[in-house]
Parts: structure tokens; C-alpha cells; sequence
């Protein structure tokens, strides 16, 4: 018998949960969590995993941490503890801490799989024959094979899923080896690469906004869509991850995972319907349309002063900036420019789309009436947990004559009954992981497609130009969209609620 499909499915507002959870209940699950004591863990894991036990859209879990730090379960309750108090994004009643810490417990690597095994059946004692596993490597991609085999040799890989942390390889050949050796012990069923940036509810907006409405998907294509760009600059530094970052870049950081994943959610034709595998189809083949990228296409950016931090070399080539100009070469998209743009130390945090329209004729509107003068019409996405969408387009000033002014409509989430039923992106995915749903997740397929055409970038990288901390990222960013002009940084604000 084949397993049902999994259904997306639509998170109620608190009180119609208990509706739900009779409707699609979950086997209670083992979450063995890999690097626990990392920096992913304590920013998004470990409070996302609170906020989803205290939310109940999770099923009864034990959460079993593991690292390499000698830790005791008590010391992992105060980390979890903290990092909760410090990252949580929803308020949590002292209760639902308390509840939370019972379900916590720690297992040294120094143990090794014996003592995760151990573990885990005491955790499944605990909660019934039904309960399933959920590893989630939150570990470097040098470890990840480790883990895989330590998985194996513990015997904990039947009925479990694995979640695992980009980035998937370094280069198509890497990514390769990886999958095979995945594939050795984890059927790809079980598998789950996660991309975070497809869990964030405004990109999941995205596939709703272009394919539940009939206004837009007619003109979404070359024939009116003059150019793309996706731009996420952030203001974070390294934090404390110079050692992971200085091996992986911008570029690998953010472009082949989240950036070119989001654009693929952008570009791709309708799905047959919103499951994993047509929509993996849909996206796998805009990544095959992708035209090889090249380093003339690329600004690659090192901000000053990165080369004196801890953890870095003194002759880095690391980029911390990463500017390109991507083309999809299929009958919706030949010949639009996708501009993605996302660096370190940047001007300002934000990350959006903004989707320019091609400009109407403007011969008779009378010399100086300011049409044109803004830029294209454009419709702009906000990725932020809290998502917007604008759509600008000139309008009359009011008053006599014929002047013409850039204006907006726009939409908050924020301005909605629901903006506190937002979901984290993780907090999303991991339950879709439990859930077996493969919708939000990329697939080994698509990653190949994806190092393959990165492959001539890079093999001959252009050299890194340095940037200002705080700024936009090196001149040539200009020249590299010339004759458009970045969006960022915005000439209007984003309207904010009234009243
Ligand atoms: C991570 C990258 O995947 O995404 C980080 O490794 C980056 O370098 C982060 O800062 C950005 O994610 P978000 O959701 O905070 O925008």
C-alpha cells in the first residue's frame, strides 16, 4: 500500500485548533537534534520546538539534543532555557517552559551510538508504540556524513525522517557524493533539505498570490515584465561564524539556497497541483532553463575589515557580498534579466522582490509632468515574517495640470486578525517534516541543477572587490544592472498600521 499524500494544509487561528488536531493527528515523534548546542539551535530550533509544543500543532515529542560538548541533560534544560528567553519569538506561560524542559535530554557524542540508542528508546518508551523519529542534522556539511553513519551504526533509521542543513555540497561533484552517500543509508523519502526561506510565510504568498488570483498570472511573463530582482542585504556580521563562513561564502551562503529557491517560486510555471512533486517538477525546471552563470554577470564584494576578524585569513577571498544577473531561457522568461543581490554588513536588513513592469509610452503627458521619472510600475514582495505586498503605479497629483506622482497600494499581515498566527519558518518545517510533507522541501535533483550551473562561476570566480561596511555592496553593483537601477534602498517607506 502506497502512504496517503500529504495535504498542505492551513493553520487555524487558536480557536479552531482543537477542530483541527482531531482532524490531522500526528504520531508523537523522537526528535534527536544534531549540533544542538549550535548557533542554529539556540536561535530558531530550540524555541521553535517550544512554541509548537505550547501551540499544540505538534504531537507529544522528546527532544534528545547531542554535540560534542560534555554537557549534562540539566545544563542542556538551562541552555534551552535561555536560548528560548533570548530568541523566542511568541510568549511562553511558565507552564509551557515547564513542560518543555520535562521533554528535554542530552547526549554527549562522547557516547557514542550506543548511548544515543539508549536514548532513544527510553524516549519511546515514554510515548507509545506509534512514535516515529526525526533527526535534524544541524551540523556543518563536513559532519553531516558523520552523523549519517553514527544514525546507521545506532540502528536509528527505520522509521525516521532526516532533516538536513544546506549547503547541500560545495560544487556539483561534492553535492553528488553527498546525495549517493545519503542515499546509501536514507531512502529519499525520508529526506528533508531544508531551505528555510520556503518556510517563511511570505514565499509560501508568493504561490498564492500568482496562482489563487486571476489578475496577475496573464502578464507574468516577458511580454510585460521588464526585469526581477531579489535583494537581501542584511546588517549581521559574522557573529560567530567565521569558521563556517569563511568555507562557504555568499554565494553558497544564501544564492544557491535561498536565493535561487525563492526565484524559482518566482519564475515557475503552475504546478498541477500545490504537492511535492509537481511543484519539485515546476521548480527543477526553471533551474534547468537557467543559463550558466557567469563571472562577467557577477559582483562578488568583501566588506573592509573582515580580514582582521577572528577566524578569518589574512589574504581571505571569501565573499561577503554577492551581486549577479541571471537569465531563464524558456518561452515565459527569455531575455528578463533576474537581478539577485544579498551580502553581510550592509546598509540596511530587508529582503524582497520587486517585480518591474515594462514602462507605457509617455508622449502625451506634457513635458515635466513627471511620468516615467520613478521607475517602472512595480509589485514588490516583503519576506518578512510579517509579509507585505505593494503594487506602485503613477497616479495625478491632485490640483491643476498634469503631474504625475509614483503611488501604492499596499498590504500588511500585520494589519490583519492573523498576524499572530504567523508560523517561524522553522517552526513551519519542522512540522511539515513530521508530518512527511515534502512540499517546502528542495530536492537532490534541483541542487544538482543548481551547482551544475554555477559551475563556470565557480571555476573562475571575478575577484573580490572591497565595500564599506554599511553600504549597498562595491560601485560595480551599478554597472551590473545598468540600465535599470537597484529598488534598494527605497525611495518611499513601506506604510505602517494607523491608529
Ligand atoms: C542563513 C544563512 O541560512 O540565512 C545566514 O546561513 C543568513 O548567513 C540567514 O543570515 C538569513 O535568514 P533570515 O531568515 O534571518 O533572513
Amino acid at each position: 500500500m502506497t502512504e496517503p499524500r500529504p495535504q498542505t494544509i492551513a493553520y487555524p487561528s487558536p480557536g479552531a485548533r482543537a477542530a483541527r488536531q482531531g482532524l490531522d493527528s500526528l504520531a508523537p515523534h523522537v526528535i534527536v537534534l544534531f549540533g544542538a548546542t549550535g548557533d542554529l539551535a539556540k536561535r530558531k530550533l530550540l524555541p521553535g520546538l517550544a512554541y509548537l509544543q505550547q501551540s499544540s500543532f505538534a504531537p507529544d515529542v522528546r527532544i534528545i539534543g547531542t554535540a560534542m560538548d560534555e554537557l549534562s541533560t540539566e545544563q542542556f534544560r538551562r541552555l534551552t532555557q535561555s536560548a528560548v528567553a533570548s530568541f523566542g519569538t511568541h510568549a511562553m506561560s511558565e507552564e509551557a517552559r515547564a513542560q518543555f524542559d520535562d521533554r528535554l535530554t542530552y547526549v554527549p557524542q562522547s557516547a557514542g551510538p550506543e548511548g544515543l540508542t539508549k536514548a532513544v528508546a527510553e524516549a519511546e518508551a515514554l510515548l507509545g508504540p506509534e512514535a516515529r523519529r526525526l533527526h535534524y542534522l544541524s551540523v556543518p556539511p563536513k559532519a553531516a556524513q558523520s552523523v549519517v553513519t553514527m544514525l546507521r551504526d545506532a540502528g536509528l533509521v527505520h522509521n525516521a525522517r532526516v532533516v538536513m542543513e544546506k549547503p547541500f555540497g560545495e560544487d556539483l561533484a561534492s553535492a553528488v557524493r553527498l546525495n549517493d552517500f545519503v542515499h546509501e543509508t536514507f531512502d529519499e523519502s525520508q529526506i528533508f533539505r531544508i531551505d528555510h526561506f520556503l518556510g517563511k510565510e511570505a514565499a509560501q504568498n508568493i504561490l498564492a498570490f500568482r496562482f489563487a488570483n486571476g489578475l496577475f498570472e496573464p502578464i507574468w511573463n516577458r511580454n510585460f515584465i521588464d526585469h526581477v530582482q531579489i535583494d537581501i542585504p542584511e546588517t549581521l556580521g559574522l557573529d560567530q561564524r567565521a569558521n563556517f563562513y569563511e568555507a562557504t561564502g555568499a554565494y553558497k551562503d544564501m544564492v544557491v539556497t535561498h536565493l535561487m529557491q525563492v526565484m524559482a517560486f518566482v519564475a515557475m510555471e503552475p504546478p498541477t497541483a500545490l504537492e511535492p512533486r509537481a511543484i519539485s517538477e515546476e521548480k527543477n525546471k526553471v533551474f534547468r532553463s537557467m543559463l550558466p552563470i557567469r563571472s562577467n554577470d557577477v559582483v562578488r564584494g568583501q566588506y573592509g575589515g573582515y580580514r582582521e576578524e577572528e577566524g578569518v585569513a589574512r589574504d581571505s577571498d571569501t565573499e561577503t557580498f554577492i551581486a549577479l544577473k541571471v537569465g531563464i531561457d524558456n518561452w515565459r522568461w527569455a531575455g528578463v534579466p533576474f537581478y539577485l543581490r544579498t551580502g553581510k554588513k550592509m546598509a540596511e536588513g530587508m529582503r524582497i522582490i520587486s517585480i518591474a513592469f515594462k514602462e507605457a509610452p509617455r508622449t502625451m503627458f506634457p513635458a515635466g509632468s513627471g511620468v516615467g521619472q520613478q521607475g517602472p510600475d512595480h509589485l514588490t514582495f516583503d519576506l518578512a515574517d510579517a509579509s507585505r505586498v505593494s503594487l506602485s503605479f503613477y497616479g495625478k497629483r491632485p490640483g491643476p495640470g498634469m503631474r504625475l506622482e509614483k503611488l501604492s497600494m499596499q498590504f500588511s499581515t500585520q494589519e490583519t486578525d492573523q498576524a499572530g498566527d504567523v508560523l517561524e519558518a522553522y517552526e513551519r518545517l519542522i512540522l511539515d517534516a513530521m508530518r512527511g510533507d515534502h512540499t517546502l522541501f528542495t530536492t537532490a535533483e534541483g541542487i544538482e541543477s543548481l551547482w551544475e550551473r554555477s559551475t563556470p562561476l565557480l571555476d573562475d570566480p571575478p575577484p573580490v572587490k572591497n565595500y564599506p561596511p554599511g553600504t549597498w555592496g562595491p560601485n560595480a553593483i551599478h554597472q551590473l544592472i545598468a540600465p535599470n537601477a537597484w529598488r534598494l534602498p527605497f525611495e518611499r517607506a513601506w506604510r505602517e498600521k494607523r491608529g
